[in-house]
């Protein structure tokens, strides 16, 4: 495979992205090699949302490149990044609430005829199986968030794009999304870009981090190193 030639995983070199004429994103550049699971932090409304929605191709860049293990993928459309290997957990999880957890489950496995629902989705999640046919819309915020990861992994990516899973979600389940996101990172070797605000979070699940503000990334580095000055300047709202 290509990223066995040595390639980044993903590579994102000079990106810029508008609204309108209003600019979100400028000059993005960002790697992650394989393995990393890297933290993007940012104050609201800095452009997390877009980055993300940029990389999986729900949005178009009006520039620079965006390489997946050699690939330029760039020009290509959301199902065919999918297909490459990108999974994606969306901010507010957007599961749909009237279908089972199982139908949420198996919706993305129609569009490409796969073997069915992964053993590691219920290895990690024992309660999806256990509420499989339950309406997603019943499930508390946590299992919700839990049943979005579940979708993004059916299709057994190899970069997972999580964009705020602990938002609005109980203090005992945001332990067991950090377990499996360093599970699903460390034993099975899955690459995360992780968007998160939750610092405590942060330093227990990634390993390097990039904040970024205004639009633009302005430090990153080894999670070790994200200290209380760069908090200050560009986290402290
Ligand atoms: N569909 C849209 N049309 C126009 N402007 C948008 C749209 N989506 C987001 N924006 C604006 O783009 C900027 C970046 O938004 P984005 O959602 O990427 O930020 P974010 O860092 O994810 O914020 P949050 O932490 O609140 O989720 C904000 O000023 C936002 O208001
Ligand atoms: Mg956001």
């Amino acid at each position: 495979m290509a990223e066995d030639r040595g390639f980044p995983l993903l590579r994102l070199q000079d990106l810029s992205h508008y609204y309108g004429d209003s600019r979100t994103l400028w000059d993005i550049t960002l790697q992650l090699d394989v393995g990393d699971c890297l933290c993007l932090l940012g104050r609201n409304g800095v452009g997390k949302t877009s980055l993300a929605r940029c990389i999986l191709g729900l949005e178009s860049t009006s520039g620079g490149r965006i390489d997946l293990c050699g690939e330029d993928i760039t020009r290509l459309g959301v199902e065919q990044r999918v297909r490459r290997g990108i999974g994606y957990v969306p901010q507010g999880r957007e599961i749909f609430p009237r279908l089972t957890v199982e139908e949420n489950l198996l919706l993305p496995l129609t569009e490409r005829r796969g073997n069915g629902i992964p053993e590691i989705v219920h290895e990690l999640f024992p309660v999806l199986h256990q509420m499989r046919r339950r309406l997603g819309g019943d499930l508390s915020g946590g299992q919700q968030q839990q049943l979005a990861i579940g979708r993004a992994l059916v299709l057994e990516p190899r970069l997972l794009v999580l964009d705020e899973p602990t938002e609005g979600i109980q203090p005992n389940v945001v332990g067991d999304i950090s377990r499996a996101i360093r599970l699903l990172n460390e034993r099975h070797g899955i690459t995360v870009l992780l968007i998160e605000q939750k610092l405590g979070f942060v330093r227990h699940t990634a390993r390097r981090f990039a904040i970024m503000d205004k639009g633009r990334v302005v430090a990153d580095g080894a999670i070790e190193a994200l200290d209380d000055d760069l908090v200050q300047r560009h986290l402290t709202v």
